[in-house]
């Protein structure tokens, strides 16, 4: 997870989070939502750390991917948008067809730091 912004004016400490990633064979055993309480986690300490009062966790999902949908959403995150995306994966290159475009859900963790 990236600490992408620190906006020291309105306190709030802003993350960008690439992905969760778990192997197929492991899945739906509740390794997805450890791996992202203990990223959460992290990112907290950080920003109280530093003095903030909230911290927000913003991640994109692809509109299909009602797993992913359903862990995030079990950690807290709510939609709060929709982005188009361009995806140049390298296997499509490779066969000359560039890219693929869809359609991502904007998830997001808000929380407040203080007490
Ligand atoms: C998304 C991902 C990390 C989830 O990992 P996981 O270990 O299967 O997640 P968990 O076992 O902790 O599941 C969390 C919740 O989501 C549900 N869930 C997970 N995958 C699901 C699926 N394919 N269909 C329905 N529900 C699903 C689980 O049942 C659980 O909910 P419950 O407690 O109500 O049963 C995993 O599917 C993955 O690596 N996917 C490929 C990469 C990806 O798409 N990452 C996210 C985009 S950044």
């Amino acid at each position: 997870m990236d600490a992408a912004e620190a906006d020291q004016g309105a306190r709030v400490m802003t993350y960008s989070l690439h992905g969760t990633f778990v192997r197929p064979i492991a899945w739906q055993a509740g390794l997805g939502l450890t791996l992202l309480a203990n990223a959460l986690r992290n990112a907290k300490s950080a920003a109280l750390d530093q003095g903030f009062d909230r911290f927000d966790v913003r991640v994109l999902i692809g509109s299909e991917n009602k797993g992913a949908c359903r862990t995030y959403e079990k950690a807290g995150f709510k939609t709060v948008g929709l982005e188009g995306y361009v995806q140049k994966l390298e296997k499509l290159v490779s066969k000359g067809e560039g890219s693929a475009t869809g359609t991502a859900l904007v998830m997001e963790l808000d929380q407040s730091l203080t007490k």
